[in-house]
């Protein structure tokens, strides 16, 4: 597979300002986690960190990523926003779920539903993950990092994921290239993270998000630490929270720790 390289992803570079700094290695710890260590030796706003192939790639709340090495995406973006609240910044999962799902409609034409806040599914499996990480700094802009895992053309995937997991050449019949998905990634994320920080809210994309919403009117099982509950997801909200109507009243989800999954099963 011949489709990532550095002289590929900057021959195809087509972005405004993502990317400006671009690191490709064939193999790294976390593409996230090198963000992160870039960003403290004084990277940019916009630096783009790739890595075919991860030895410790990290998923939410503690779990590990898997990555076929030459057939899928790990990617990590950089951003440095003195503009942007700290606590805003989780929003930006939804903005990058946003991006992704666009993005593989761009190449592949396969229609991606968005599980509320960061997984990407096609025919109930899951095809993209997003984790977004920041360090707060007391002078100067927050550093945020978006990390973004595909399964493009992923072959197989260890036992516990088979069920749970596909990828984009299984979805499509073919397979795709890396380097182009990428950017096209990227040129969405620039739109849509430009409408964000407008307002710093998602209000300007809130339809958008919830039609691709494959939650929206399902019944849903909030595992909230606080106790677990049952409502019918009824979409997001400008600030991000997913509402859940439940015979309460509709409760707002924030992401945090709460895990939203559909009563009958994943999604
Ligand atoms: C999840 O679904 O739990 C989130 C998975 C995020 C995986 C990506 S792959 C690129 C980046 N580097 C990491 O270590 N994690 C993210």
């Amino acid at each position: 597979m011949t489709d990532l390289s550095i002289e590929r992803l900057e021959q195809l570079k087509n972005t405004a300002w993502i990317g400006t700094r671009l690191v490709y290695d064939e193999v790294t710890d976390s593409t996230n986690t090198k963000a992160m260590r870039l960003a403290g030796q004084g990277a940019p706003h916009g630096t783009l960190v790739v890595a075919d192939r991860q030895e410790c790639g990290r998923g939410r709340r503690g779990r590990s990523w898997e990555q076929e090495r030459g057939a899928a995406v790990a990617m990590s973006l950089l951003l440095r926003e003195e503009e942007l609240q700290i606590s805003r910044a989780p929003m930006l999962t939804l903005v990058a779920a946003l991006a992704v799902a666009e993005a593989i409609r761009e190449v592949s034409g396969l229609g991606v539903q968005i599980k509320w806040p960061n997984d990407l599914i096609h025919d109930g499996r899951k095809v993209c993950g997003i984790l977004t990480e920041m360090q707060p700094q007391t002078d100067g802009a927050a550093q945020i990092v978006v990390g973004i895992g595909i399964n493009v053309n992923n072959r197989q995937f260890s036992p516990e994921l088979t069920e749970l997991a596909t990828a984009m050449s299984a979805a499509g019949g073919r397979e795709y290239d890396r380097a182009e998905l990428i950017w096209a990634v990227c040129r969405q994320f620039e739109h849509f993270y430009g409408r964000f920080m407008q307002t710093q809210d998602l209000r300007a994309f809130t339809d958008d998000y919830n039609r691709c919403l494959v939650n929206r009117g399902r019944s849903v099982r909030v595992l909230d630490p606080q106790g677990a509950f049952e409502g019918i997801a009824r979409g997001i909200a400008a600030d991000g929270a997913l509402e859940v109507e439940t015979p309460e009243g509709v409760q707002k989800i924030t992401s945090g720790e709460v895990s939203v999954r559909g009563v009958y099963g994943y999604v």
